[in-house]
Formats: structure tokens, sequence, C-alpha cells
């Protein structure tokens, strides 16, 4: 075997709560009903983005953008933990939906936490590790309501919350990740406002993400109060920038969107994580000011497959010499047609960073199975299973079929 990766090393894929889960009320199923119909209008936003609604013509239709039933992995997740065992997977990736847990401010569902419960020993009995995050985007509606992150109590809220959660799965529960990318939320709903609640403004941008940091460090304090043990981090996303043709001018903006883009926050609670969770989509070739990327390869989504990205991305964490676990990486790819490929190159370049001194010890494909992108809803197809929406059947795509052989392997 030509790459053979470290004893022990964790192979699956991700999900989060939201995405898969269904029947979930919270700040963002509610903003989905208000703005469907307004987001399945926008060819013109489909065209900048290069998304071709003939072949995806659920662009069109008000449905697919609401999360509705999802997946129903709610119901089904021993079935889709079972389709992941199958597939030779050892970890898995998912999260916990807030608004289950804590639909009242202050009245906690025994019922809710007794399902995630059930969940993560039904990942322990079929020997898969769980990894799991406790805050994906969405936030319960009582929260929302009065200004969610911008609110300085949402901090304590949230580690409530948090200890209530750890508390009870802790048993099985080896690696917490508190915050899925503090950064990209923080942009799209506070900076850009395309997300909820569509704020635009600088301040209430700094004001949430360094909520979010502080709200971060105290659950870090928590938990390791709870277990010593258990091992904190975040998902972090890092964009590759990459200073073409290595001028001076293109390292010195390299330089700076590093810091902004990648260090700012990693440095910001460099003290209050034992490990990296590191999620990674985006090359960006710096010629002048901005990205002027090749583009040989698009995913389904127009972003550029350039699977040398990850070697480079990752180690440039090296510095802070701690582990790493890959919590995201993939592509909407409906046909199936770049994954096995993307995969392939991509984790050349993950052992090459290995065999450099890279600590990484797990790769978490995104995602185990087609699913709700957001403001996008279901068109964009990421799933190593691909997931049929009117039957709701499971059927893993022949990527997933390789990717077998490597998770069962160790390498390929
Ligand atoms: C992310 C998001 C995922 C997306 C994925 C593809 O953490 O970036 O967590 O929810 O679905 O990134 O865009």
């Amino acid at each position: 075997m030509k790459y053979r990766f470290p004893k022990g090393f964790f192979w699956g894929a991700s999900t989060s709560a939201h995405q898969v889960e269904g029947g979930l009320i919270n700040d963002w199923s509610e903003w989905e009903k208000k703005m469907a119909d307004n987001l399945a209008k926008q060819p013109e936003w489909w065209k900048r983005n290069g998304w071709d609604e003939n072949i995806f013509p659920e662009m069109r239709s008000p449905n697919n953008y609401i999360s509705g039933l999802a997946c129903d992995h709610y119901h089904r997740y021993k079935e889709d933990f079972e389709w992941a065992k199958d597939l030779g997977h050892n970890a898995t990736r998912f999260s916990i939906d807030w608004s289950r847990i804590e639909p009242k401010e202050g009245c906690f569902d025994e019922k809710e936490l007794e399902h995630y419960l059930n969940k993560v020993r039904f990942l322990r009995d079929i020997g898969i590790e769980p990894f799991v995050t406790l805050w994906h985007w969405p936030l319960p509606l009582w929260l929302s309501n009065i200004g969610g992150w911008e609110n300085k109590m949402t901090i304590d809220y949230f580690a409530r919350f948090c200890r209530k959660v750890v508390e009870k799965l802790d048993d099985h529960v080896k690696f917490w990740i508190v915050l899925n990318e503090p950064e990209v939320f923080m942009g799209q709903s506070y900076f850009l406002g395309n997300w909820p609640p569509q704020k635009k403004s600088m301040h209430s941008s700094w004001v949430v993400l360094h909520n979010l940091l502080e709200g971060h460090k105290k659950v870090y304090m928590v938990i390791k109060n709870i277990n010593p043990n258990a091992q904190v981090g975040i998902a972090k996303h890092n964009i590759y920038h990459e200073a073409y043709r290595n001028s001076w001018w293109n390292r010195l903006v390299k330089y700076f969107y590093d810091w902004r883009d990648n260090e700012y926050i990693l440095n910001y609670i460099n003290n209050y994580q034992d490990f990296i969770g590191f999620n990674h989509y985006l090359h960006d070739r710096i010629d002048g000011w901005t990205g002027k990327n090749e583009n040989k390869h698009i995913s389904d989504f127009g972003w550029e497959l350039y699977p040398e990205s990850l070697y480079f991305a990752v180690s440039e964490l090296k510095k802070y010499k701690k582990p790493i676990y890959i919590t995201e990486h993939g592509l909407a790819d409906m046909d199936d047609k770049n994954r096995r490929w993307f995969l392939e190159e991509s984790l050349k370049g993950l052992h090459r960073a290995i065999g450099e001194g890279v600590d990484v010890r797990g790769y978490l494909h995104w995602s185990l199975m087609d699913n709700f992108e957001w403001d996008k809803g279901f068109w964009p197809r990421f799933g190593l299973i691909e997931v049929n929406r009117i039957t709701l059947a499971r059927k893993p795509r022949k990527s997933a079929l390789w990717y077998k052989e490597v998770c069962e392997n160790n390498g390929f």
C-alpha cells in the first residue's frame, strides 16, 4: 500500500442536526418559511454562481428551501449509522440541536436528552467514535427573540445548555466540538446579511464573534470540570490563501488574509482547545487583492476543486502543535463524477502532510449523506450516501465504496 495512515486513524463523515434530522423548530426553520418564495426566484444569483437551474430544477421550487423532514435522520439514525459502519467508518461527527433540548428558556427536555444519549450509545455499540458538535448554527426561538449571540447573556445560556448535554452524554463521548465555524456564521448572518437574522453591521459582527468565542472558552472550562480527560475543540474553516508566483505583494496580502480568516480565532482560543477541528473547502489564489483561481475543475456548487489545497491548509496548522482532526471536507457532486478523484488526490496530500510531521489523526468527510444546504436547500448533493428526496431511501454512491476500502485498510 502506498499511502498508509497512522495507527488508530479515525475515518468517517460528518453531518449537522438542522441539515439532516428534520422536524425542528428554531430560528432557521422559521426563517426558511418566510424566505422560501424569495429564494426560489433568484435566477440572477444562480447564474452569477454558475449554478445550473436546468440540471437542478428544484432551485425554482420554494419547497427546496424548507428543511421540513430533511433526511428524517432523527428517526432513522440507526439505519444511517449502520450504513456508516457498512462503509467502513470508525468515527462520525453529528450535532445536537439546542432547540430540541431547551425549547423554552430553562426548560430542558429529558426525552430529547435521552434521544441523544441513545444515539451515542448506539454508536459505541457498533464501534463508531462520536465527535459531538454542541452548536452548529440554529438557535431556539426564545433565544433568537432576545438577540441570540448579539446578547451577552447568551454566553451563560450556552454554558448552561452545554453543561446539561455533557453531563448526560459524558460517559460515551470523548470528543466535543463546541462551535462550528463561528466566523462563517458571523459573516453570513451579521456581516453580509444573507442568513437569519440578516443583519448587515460591522459592529454586530464584532460583538457576535466575540460572544461566541467567550462562550467557547466558558464551555471549555465547563467540560473540563465535568471530565478533565474530555477532548475539546472547535470546527474552524480555514481557507488556503496562495500567494501567486510568490510575489512580495501577494505574500503581504496573504499574510493579512491568513491572520483575518484563519489565525485570529485559533489564536484567540488557543489555550482553550485540546485539538483543532479543521473544516476545509476553499482555495484562494491571490493575485493583487483578489482571488484569481484557475477553476480547472469546479463542483456543482461552483467551488473550485483544487485537491492540493488540503495539504497546504493543514500544514499551516503545524505551528499550533495540537492534534488535528479534519472535521469537514467535501464537494457537491450529484453525479459522483469528481468525488473519488477529489478524495483520492486530497488524501494523498493529507498523507504527505502527516509524513512531514503534521499531527493529523482523523478525516471526516462532508457529508455522510445528501442534506439541507442552508439557504441553498436540498439541491447541492454533498453525500457519500445519496438520499432520494421523495422516498428518503439511502443509497451509497460509488465513491463511498472506494472510500470504504480506504477506511478499512487505513490507506490506499
Ligand atoms: C460548514 C457547514 C456545513 C455545510 C458545508 C458545505 O460547516 O461549512 O457546516 O454545514 O453544509 O460546509 O457547504
